[in-house]
């Protein structure tokens, strides 16, 4: 009667080593979300000309951060030397978690080049048990809980570790990204197969899914739009505010021609009564 939760545990601990190694190749490949930001974008940020982003394109809103400097920052699931040095160039206390040393060796080496203090913790995104409650004053997460296969508790977790009135800033893929045959989908074509909520895990043939560590990709899994928004609403979160962004126009993102396919929310911890 125990070997259920055995069992799931075993395969969330084996989606996570995937993972983990996944990133720690991709890390050397030069991919888009593991190459760290350049000197000049770290000067520039010391002047307090920054942005950040949680998705493709659009930086996030302003006053969606307010002000940074001296701030206890988690970067959430945000290795890869990115968010975490311009939010430290800017005067943030800041974390970066990730579970990915190499990509955590992307932040390191940002703060070692343009002397910044980054603390960097690895880890999974579901369990922040290393951090005390109310202990952070803001939280950045890019995209990256399609990398997990349950969201609920990075919610849950976001919302203990954050102090009262502090926000979390979230990017997530919509769902529908997940409806497709990716071999059509990377050849341009949509052809609608999967049943959402989507999982590599659980779909893609045993044959494909050796591919896939082969050739170090991640394994996905699509959340419904009730457990990334009512999710967070759930942990206690007041969702305040709310954007959609998209990839820059390519034939090797056919669906990005007909809707966003990134959603940002900013929700708030406000204290149960
Ligand atoms: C698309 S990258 C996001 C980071 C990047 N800085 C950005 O701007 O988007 C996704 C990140 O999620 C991390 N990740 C994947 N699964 C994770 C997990 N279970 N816990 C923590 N981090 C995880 C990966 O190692 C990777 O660094």
């Amino acid at each position: 009667m125990f070997r259920l939760p055995f069992l799931i545990l075993e395969i969330v601990l084996s989606i996570r080593d995937h993972n983990r190694a996944a990133w720690d190749h991709l890390a050397t490949t030069g991919y888009q979300w593991t190459v760290p930001v350049d000197s000049a974008t770290i000067a520039e940020a010391r002047r307090g000309h920054w942005h950040i982003i949680l998705s493709p394109l659009k930086p996030v809103p302003d006053e969606w951060l307010g002000q940074v400097a001296g701030k206890k920052i988690l970067c959430l699931a945000s290795g890869g030397g990115q968010q975490g040095p311009i939010l430290a160039a800017a005067g943030a206390k800041v974390t970066v978690f990730d579970n990915s040393p190499r990509q955590l060796d992307q932040d390191r080496l940002v703060a070692r080049r343009d002397s910044l203090q980054i603390e960097t913790v690895e880890g999974d995104m579901a369990d922040l048990s290393i951090f005390p409650d109310h202990h952070f004053d803001l939280i950045v997460h890019p995209v990256s809980n399609c990398f997990v296969p349950d969201v609920r508790p990075v919610w849950r977790e976001a919302y203990r570790v954050l102090r009262s009135g502090g926000a979390l800033l979230a990017g997530f893929n919509n769902p529908a990204v997940y409806l497709f045959d990716e071999r059509a989908y990377d050849e341009g074509r949509l052809e609608i197969r999967h049943r959402l909520p989507y999982s590599d895990a659980e779909l893609l043939s045993p044959d494909r899914q050796q591919q896939r560590l082969a050739d170090g990709y991640p394994l996905e899994f699509s959340h419904l739009l009730e457990t990334q928004l009512g999710g967070q609403i759930e942990a206690g979160f007041a969702l305040t505010g709310f954007y959609e962004d998209s990839y820059p126009p390519s034939p090797r993102q056919p669906l990005n021609d007909f809707m966003p396919l990134f959603l940002v929310t900013r929700a708030e911890k406000f204290s149960r009564p």
